[in-house]
């Protein structure tokens, strides 16, 4: 594809990971996968802390049975306890709350909570031992799946075994609508996106694509 704002002579800057310094890639990868969601990820310590933090490393991973994954760089808190107890819960994070989940991503000791830090009301689960959010529009408790090492990273796959989604959310048809949702999303550095500006796109079948535009209105 060229055009005017692709055009086929478009300088490329070419980078090999292998000679940078990898703190330069890990920006670069934050900046260009983008936008990203944000798992606000809530766990419970061996010794009862609650834990939360959020992580835009994070997707669907699977959907039989349905599984969802976060990256943790580096081994932090939050794996260490869903090493502990088995299990965290996956909140998604509306604009609304942005500023909270911010707070809790303050690298603060294993012991202190960062529900009270962001000044956070935490609920019981119905089916794991982490708490969740009282107030994130979307929860879903997950039992750990693996534990896969990435590297230096640690890329955490959970079951989800039940899911809580704010009424609100719900239109007529029983979907979720995604302005009712208002999620955010992470840019690069201390940037974030909101999903307020959406638009529509069909997906074609092969058959559609198929069609000669020169008959296609015989
Ligand atoms: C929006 C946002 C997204 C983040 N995404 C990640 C991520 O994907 N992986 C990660 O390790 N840290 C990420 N962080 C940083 C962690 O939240 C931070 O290091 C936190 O202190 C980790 O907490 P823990 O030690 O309790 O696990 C992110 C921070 C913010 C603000």
């Amino acid at each position: 594809m060229t055009d005017a704002a692709h055009p086929s002579n478009e300088p490329m800057r070419s980078i090999d990971p292998a000679d940078s310094d990898p703190q330069a890639t890990y920006y670069l990868l934050n900046s260009v996968v983008v936008p990203r969601p944000i798992a606000w990820v809530s766990t419970l310590a061996a010794d009862g802390t609650a834990n939360l933090a959020p992580h835009s490393f994070c997707t669907v991973a699977g959907t039989q049975p349905p599984t969802l994954a976060f990256t943790s760089i580096g081994e932090k808190h939050t794996v260490a306890n869903v090493r502990a107890t088995g299990d965290f819960v996956f909140h998604v994070v509306d604009y609304a709350i942005t500023e909270r989940m911010n707070i809790t991503a303050a690298n603060a000791p294993a012991d202190v909570s960062e529900f009270e830090l962001a000044g956070l009301e935490q609920t019981a689960s119905a089916k794991v031992r982490s708490p969740r959010v009282v107030g994130a529009p979307v929860a879903m408790e997950c039992v750990l799946d693996r534990i896969i090492d990435v590297g230096h990273s640690r890329m955490v796959l959970g079951t989800v075994v039940q899911l809580h989604i704010a009424e609100r959310l719900f239109d007529e048809r029983d979907r979720v609508d995604p302005g009712r949702l208002d999620a955010v999303a992470r840019m690069g550095g201390a940037t974030y996106a909101t999903t307020r500006d959406r638009f529509d796109l069909t997906r074609p079948s092969y058959d559609d694509l198929r069609v000669d535009p020169a008959t296609a209105a015989d």
